[in-house]
């Protein structure tokens, strides 16, 4: 029974918590290591993660998840704890009787240092190739002390006992490739000297070779300290143990203080092998280590992860869908809002990369350099959609972003801050996100073909003056009523514009025109931008799009013309 207590967090000197004792390793060599391949993924998805679900997976729901880890590039798979229930059991059967484990994947089955446990695990293992025996204990001065109340001597002798049972064992499914794996459970907790002393006495009775070399898996049970504490646990174990080489170092790090992943790659740095973790770090309590996470970790230092992560999107939904677990919109990598930018400055620059990066788009090796993207989203199967996203915090960039990429307008430098001020204070008097369409629709409405007060109904162009001008003759309609206008220029926006001036209507200069086609074939039209200058210094703008390239000028310039008229 548990007793309810109303005490709260102590302040001041806290004697409740003691800070974790460092490792003596004054000669620590891993914080200058650097690491160059991918270790040895081993996915604990379907024991650790599954003891953690508050609805444990189906058998169904098991093979549909080992299969995925298969598709994956998983090679070693721990697929459960098969003397602990029939389920675990009858899961592993399924996968040997439904011929369902590929010959390069090997199959890993944990088990307590119990006779009647080891004994049942192996009959779970009859016709499977290649497997891995996952022997463990826990160590702890903790676990010695509250759960077993047991000294060093008689916990090392549960591992001795249990790794002479099944050392015995193996022989009696001589059709089966046996590697074996130790687990010091608790291993961040205990005593580093007696972990070891533990670690040797299983190796003198398995005898590993160079060739056949022992797991030692090296867990941090409960995370109690720091990720350095960790790797310098792991650095003192290599360091110290007699016989490295007939042993692959394997790491297993849950996340209790958030640092499962730095735990993870400092270990790797210290010096281990191997990794046992699971997709999104699911398992038990805060989760174990996120191996997707770890793996893209290390493809964004020009690392090949040997796991095919391209297609993250369905991926994360098998997950969800067999687990029953959320990836929270900010998971590393995988989460709905992690390439997103909302905020104006970090648009602008995401801009300038996106756009330097479409000119190298020829070449596939170029180096990814995108402000605030540390990966490209679509080496894992996401598209760009997301990665500019306009709400009141936005800014000029991510707006002429959108407007570029979903409706190919390619507007002027200059004129992105004043649509980034129309687009944002739209978004703020909404309060809430505007989506590429509700922006397209704002710029429109605001810059696009306006005709009022100022319209233009018709213009004919005459032949070419001898000087080289053109003449216009143009029907406008200006505050609701008709007129004709003519003029000349050197080409018709000019031309117009002197028309405007006979009518005396001009109260500005032309200060820039830009035009580009959208699309193309058939339905290609043109669109044009026009800066004019009120004489008494205020800027505007105006954008005008038609499939006649002549007609969007003269609409942008009129579009201007309005705007400053309104302003
Ligand atoms: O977290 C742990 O210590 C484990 C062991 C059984 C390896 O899952
Ligand atoms: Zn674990």
């Amino acid at each position: 029974m548990f007793l309810v207590s109303v005490q709260s967090m102590q302040t001041g000197t806290i004697t409740k918590y003691n800070a974790f004792k460092q490792i003596d390793l004054p000669d620590r060599t891993w914080p200058s290591r650097v690491i160059e391949c991918a270790p040895t993924w081993a996915s604990v998805d379907l024991r650790d993660g599954n003891q953690a679900l508050a609805i444990p997976m189906t058998v169904d729901e098991k093979i549909e998840f080992f299969e995925l880890l298969v598709a994956l590039g998983f090679k070693e798979i721990e697929v459960g704890f098969p003397s602990a229930s029939d389920t675990e059991f009858n899961f592993i059967r399924r996968l040997v009787d439904e011929q369902r484990i590929p010959d390069d994947v090997t199959v890993q089955v944990l088990v307590q240092a119990r006779e009647h446990l080891i004994r049942r695990t192996f009959e779970s293992l009859t016709g499977v190739k290649s497997a891995i025996i996952h022997l463990y204990n826990s160590t702890s001065p903790l676990q010695r002390r509250v759960t077993f109340n047991k000294s060093k001597d008689a916990i090392k002798e549960i591992a001795v006992e249990g790794a002479g049972l099944i050392k015995e064992l193996v022989t009696s499914i001589p059709e089966t490739k046996i590697r074996l794996q130790y687990s010091p459970e608790s291993f961040s907790d205990t005593e580093v000297e007696y972990a070891l002393e533990v670690c040797e006495a299983v190796m003198e009775i398995w005898q590993p070779s160079q060739i056949n070399k022992i797991i030692l898996n090296l867990p941090a049970t409960v995370e109690v300290a720091t990720p350095n504490v960790h790797a310098d646990q792991i650095e003192w174990f290599c360091r110290n143990m007699k016989e490295r080489d007939k042993a692959i170092i394997s790491l297993h790090t849950h996340n209790d203080r958030g640092t499962g992943i730095a735990a993870t790659e400092l270990g790797l740095m210290a010096g281990a092998d191997r990794v046992e973790g699971t997709l999104f770090g699911n398992g038990e309590r805060t989760g174990n280590l996120d191996i997707v996470t770890v793996a893209l970790n290390l493809y964004t230092q020009g690392i090949d992860p040997l796991l095919d992560l391209s297609n993250l999107a369905s991926i994360r939904t098998s997950y969800e869908r067999i687990t029953g677990m959320n990836v929270h919109d900010r998971h590393p990598y995988a989460g709905d809002l992690v390439f997103t930018a909302f905020s104006g400055s970090h648009q602008d620059a995401i801009k300038k990369g996106m756009d330097i990066r479409a000119k190298e788009s020829a070449d596939e090796g170029a180096l990814w350099q995108v402000p605030y993207l540390l990966i490209d989203p679509q080496d894992i199967g996401r598209d760009y959609e997301a990665i500019i996203r306009i709400n009141s915090q936005s800014g000029k960039g991510g707006v002429a972003y959108i407007l570029e990429r979903d409706f190919g307008l390619d507007l002027p430098k200059p004129m992105h801050p004043q649509v980034g001020k129309v687009v944002n204070a739209a978004a703020d008097q909404n309060s809430r996100e505007l989506n590429s369409k509700e922006v397209y629709a704002i710029f429109k409405n605001a810059y696009v073909n306006i005709s009022n007060p100022l319209e233009m109904s018709t213009i004919e162009r005459e032949d070419p003056l001898k000087n080289g001008e053109v003449r216009v003759e143009a029907k406008i309609i200006y505050q609701g009523k008709q007129h004709t206008v003519t003029g000349q220029g050197n080409g018709p926006i000019s031309a117009f514009v002197n028309a405007l001036d006979q009518f005396g209507l001009k109260s500005f200069k032309l200060v820039d025109y830009r035009q580009h086609s959208i699309g193309s074939g058939s339905k290609t039209e043109a669109a044009a931008y026009i800066q004019i200058q009120k004489n008494d210094g205020g800027t505007h703008y105006g954008c005008g799009i038609d499939p006649n390239i002549e007609v969007a000028g003269l609409k942008a310039l009129i579009s201007a013309f309005n705007r400053m008229e309104k302003s």
